[in-house]
C-alpha cells in the first residue's frame, strides 16, 4: 500500500481493515454510545451509589460518573472476599536478602483495615494529605489502601528521592502525617531512610505525625516521641474492622508528583471513580488477566505504573502477585528469572532499560530457568527499540508470548495506545505501541496542530477526555490549563469524538505507519527519560546553579544504549573557582543530595559559555545535538540571527570540553 491512500485517524472504515474487528467495534462504541459503553464497563466495579451521569465535560475539566459513590478500599478487598477469594495469595513478597512474606487477600484486608483505624487514631480524616516514603515492601500497598479506606488523599514518594525533594512534596500537598521506614536494602547493603526523611521535616511545617516500619533492622533509630511511632507497635492496639468511606467518584485518591518543564514538580490528581475504571478496564483490555494469573508488575510504587499495576489494578482482578523489593541483578544477574521460575510468573510486565540490561548480562541467565509459564509480556516507560524487543520476545517469551507495548502516563491514569490481548489481538510490529485504547482518541498533529501524514514525525495529543485522566494539579489548575491543554487549538482539519473540542498534549512525538499503527519517538519537551524514570531537566538545572561554584547550567539527555537517556550537563563556573575532578564529584553528591540517586548526573563539563538565543535561551537542540553526536540542525534558521557566532563558537568549546574527556 502506498502511503498517499493510507488511512487517517478518522477514517474508520479503512481502519477496520487493520485493526480487529472487535477492537474498532469497541473503540467506536465507546466514543459514539458513550453513556452505555462506560456504564457498562463501571457496572464491573461496586459502587455505593451508581453515577447520575457518565461524564461531564467542561474542557479541560473533567467529572466522570458523577454522582457515583465508591471506595478503592472496598473494591480490591472486601469485594475479593465476597467473591469467595478469601484464601487466595494477593501478594508473594520477597526482599533482596531472602525475606520472604505472603499475604492472602483476607490477611491484606485485616492489615490495611487495623491500619486505617491507626490513620483515624492519628487524627487522619477525609481530605487529608499522607505521604508515604517506603521501599517496596506490603506495607506500601497496605498504607495506600488504608487511606483509600478512610478518604485520605496518599501522596507517594519514590524512595530514590532526596530528603529535599521529599520535603517540596510534603510541603505542596501538606501533608499531616508521613510514613517511612527505618531504612531499606539495596545490593546487600542496609541504607537509611529516617535519617533522610528526619532531615526533610526539618524542612516542613505540616506532618504531625510519622510512623515508622521496620524493614532493615536498623539500629539507633532516631525516634522523635510524641511524633514518631513504630507501626507494628501502632497495629498490635488497632481495631480490627474499619467501615469503608463513600467516596464520591470525583474525590480525590492521590495525588503523585511527576517532573515537567519547570524546576518544580507537578501534583498530578487522580480521582477515584474514574481512575478505578480506568484501571481497571486498561488492565483487562491489554492483558486479559486470567483467575490463576501470577501477575509480576517489576515497577516501584512509588511511580505510576506502581500505583495503577501493582497496588489497584491487580487486587481489583483478584490477582496474585509478586512484589519484590531489591536490585534486578543482585545476589545475581538471574534474580528475575529465578523468581518467575519459582512462583510461576504468567504475566510479566518490565520496562526496556531493564530488558536491555538483562540483554549485556547475557542470554544464559535466563536461559538457566525455567520460564515456559510466561504467557504475556509487557513494557513501559520510553520507546522500546526493535532489537530489546526481539530479545525479550525471543529469549524471555521463547517466541511464544505476545508483547504489550503500553505507551501511557503519570497523566493518563493508564494504559493509552497498547496492543489489545483481552479484546482482540492485532498482528505486533516490534517497536510499535499499536492503536488506542477504547476511550482514547489519539493523534499525531504537526507544529499547527494539523494531522501529520503516515511516517511524518508529530506531536502525540489526545482528542478526548477519558476516565483515567488527570483532575488537574494539586492546588494549580492554571498549570493544569498551560501545561497540558494549551499548546494546540482545536481546528477544523481534526475530528473531535467528545464535544466541546479541546487538544490534550502528550509532550511526546509519534508518528503512525501506513497501516494507522503508532510509532513513539520520545519527549518533545525538556523531559528526559532515565531507565524509564522521567527527569525535569529544569530540576536539575535548578540543583546545580544551587551549588555556590556553579553560575549556569544546562542539562541534556544523551542517548545511552542501556538506560534509553544518560544526564549530561554542561557548566559554567562562578568566578574564582576551579575546574577540577573532585568539584565534578561534590557536584554529583550535590545532586544526589538534592534530588535524589535517581538523577545522579552521567558526564559534567565546565565550559565557558553557553549556545543561547539573544534573548538568553538556551539552544536545547544544538545542546542535544552535541552530546549524541549527530548534525548539528539547522543553526541558522534558529530566532536569533546575531547569536550564531557566539553559538557556534560555544558549540565548539563544548566538543572541545567533551574531546578532552575521552
Ligand atoms: C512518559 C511518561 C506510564 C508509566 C511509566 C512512565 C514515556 C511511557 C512508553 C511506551 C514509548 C513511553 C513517554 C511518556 N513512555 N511508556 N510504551 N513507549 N514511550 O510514566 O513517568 O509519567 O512518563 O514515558 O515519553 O510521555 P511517566
Amino acid at each position: 500500500m502506498s502511503n498517499k491512500d493510507a488511512p487517517s485517524e478518522s477514517s474508520l472504515e479503512a481502519k477496520t481493515r487493520y485493526y480487529g474487528h472487535k477492537l474498532m467495534e469497541c473503540w467506536r462504541r465507546s466514543f459514539e454510545d458513550l453513556e452505555n459503553f462506560w456504564s457498562g464497563v463501571a457496572e464491573n466495579l461496586s459502587w455505593y451509589k451508581r453515577w447520575d451521569k457518565v461524564l461531564e465535560w467542561n474542557p479541560p475539566f473533567a467529572k466522570w460518573f458523577v454522582g457515583g459513590a465508591i471506595n478503592a478500599s472496598y473494591n480490591v478487598l472486601d469485594v475479593n472476599l465476597k467473591k469467595g477469594l478469601k484464601n487466595k495469595v494477593a501478594i508473594f513478597w520477597e526482599g533482596e536478602e531472602g525475606a520472604t512474606r505472603t499475604l492472602t487477600y483476607y490477611q491484606l484486608w485485616k492489615e490495611v483495615n487495623k491500619f486505617a483505624n491507626v490513620l483515624k487514631r492519628l487524627g487522619i480524616k477525609k481530605g487529608d494529605r499522607v505521604s508515604i516514603y517506603l521501599p517496596m515492601v506490603p506495607e506500601l500497598p497496605i498504607a495506600m489502601l488504608a487511606c483509600a479506606r478512610i478518604g485520605a488523599i496518599h501522596s507517594v514518594v519514590f524512595s530514590g528521592f532526596s530528603a529535599s525533594a521529599l520535603a517540596d512534596r510534603i510541603n505542596d500537598a501538606e501533608a499531616k502525617l508521613l510514613i517511612t521506614a527505618d531504612g531499606m536494602y539495596r545490593r546487600g547493603k542496609a541504607l537509611s531512610l529516617k535519617g533522610t526523611a528526619d532531615e526533610a521535616l526539618s524542612q516542613t511545617k505540616t506532618v504531625e505525625k510519622v510512623v515508622l516500619v521496620r524493614r532493615a533492622g536498623i539500629q539507633d533509630v532516631p525516634v522523635t516521641k510524641g511524633r514518631d511511632y513504630w507501626w507494628d507497635e501502632l497495629m498490635k492496639e488497632a481495631e480490627p474492622y474499619c467501615e469503608p468511606e463513600p467516596m464520591e467518584a470525583t474525590d480525590p485518591l492521590f495525588i503523585l508528583y511527576t517532573s515537567g518543564t519547570t524546576g518544580k514538580p507537578k501534583g498530578v490528581v487522580h480521582s477515584t471513580g474514574g481512575y478505578l475504571v480506568w484501571v481497571w478496564a486498561t488492565l483487562k483490555w491489554a492483558f486479559n488477566p486470567q483467575p490463576d494469573d501470577i501477575w509480576w508488575c517489576t515497577a516501584d510504587i512509588g511511580w505510576i505504573t506502581g500505583h495503577s499495576y501493582v497496588t489497584y489494578g491487580p487486587l481489583l482482578h483478584g490477582l496474585t502477585q509478586i512484589m519484590y523489593d531489591g536490585a534486578p541483578d543482585y545476589p545475581a544477574p538471574d534474580r528475575w528469572w529465578e523468581i518467575v521460575e519459582r512462583y510461576g510468573v504468567t504475566a510479566f510486565y518490565t520496562a526496556p532499560t531493564a530488558i536491555r540490561m538483562h540483554m549485556k548480562f547475557g542470554e544464559e541467565w535466563a536461559r538457566k530457568h525455567d520460564l515456559s509459564t510466561l504467557r504475556i509480556l509487557g513494557s513501559v516507560g520510553e520507546p522500546i527499540n526493535p532489537e530489546a524487543w526481539k530479545w525479550y520476545h525471543d529469549v524471555i517469551g521463547n517466541k511464544r508470548c505476545p508483547i504489550i507495548d503500553t505507551w501511557w502516563q503519570t497523566e493518563t491514569g493508564g494504559f493509552m495506545i497498547s496492543p489489545a490481548a483481552g479484546i482482540d489481538l492485532v498482528p505486533l510490529k516490534p517497536g510499535s505501541a499499536t492503536f488506542s485504547l477504547p476511550g482514547v482518541q489519539a493523534e499525531v498533529v504537526n507544529e499547527e496542530g494539523e494531522p501529520v501524514k503516515p511516517f511524518e514525525r508529530g506531536y502525540l495529543v489526545i482528542l478526548a477526555p477519558w476516565p483515567g485522566m488527570m483532575m488537574t494539579l494539586w492546588r494549580d489548575p492554571e498549570r493544569y490549563i498551560s501545561t497540558y491543554w494549551s499548546k494546540f487549538q482545536p481546528n477544523k482539519k481534526l475530528e473531535f469524538k467528545i464535544q466541546p473540542p479541546a487538544i490534550y498534549y502528550t509532550g511526546d512525538y509519534a508518528m503512525k505507519d501506513d497501516e494507522g499503527y503508532f510509532w513513539l519517538m520520545g519527549r518533545a519537551d525538556d523531559v528526559i527519560k532515565v531507565a524509564g524514570h522521567r527527569i525535569g531537566t529544569a530540576e536539575l538545572e535548578s540543583a546545580f546553579v544551587s551549588h555556590p561554584a556553579v553560575a549556569e547550567a544546562a542539562v541534556v539527555g544523551k542517548p545511552d544504549p542501556v538506560k534509553g537517556e544518560a544526564i549530561v550537563a554542561f557548566l559554567i563556573l562562578k568566578l574564582g573557582h576551579q575546574a577540577s575532578e573532585d568539584l565534578k564529584k561534590e557536584l554529583v553528591m550535590w545532586i544526589r543530595k538534592s534530588i535524589g540517586p535517581v538523577a545522579t548526573p552521567d558526564e559534567i563539563y565546565f565550559v565557558q559559555s553557553l549556545p543561547k538565543t539573544r534573548s538568553g535561551k538556551i539552544m536545547r537542540r544544538v545542546l542535544k545535538a552535541v552530546v549524541s553526536g549527530g548534525q548539528l540542525g539547522d543553526v541558522t534558521t534558529l530566532e536569533d540571527a546575531s547569536s550564531i557566532e557566539e553559538a557556534k563558537m560555544a558549540v565548539e568549546m563544548l566538543k572541545r570540553a567533551m574531546e578532552e574527556r575521552r
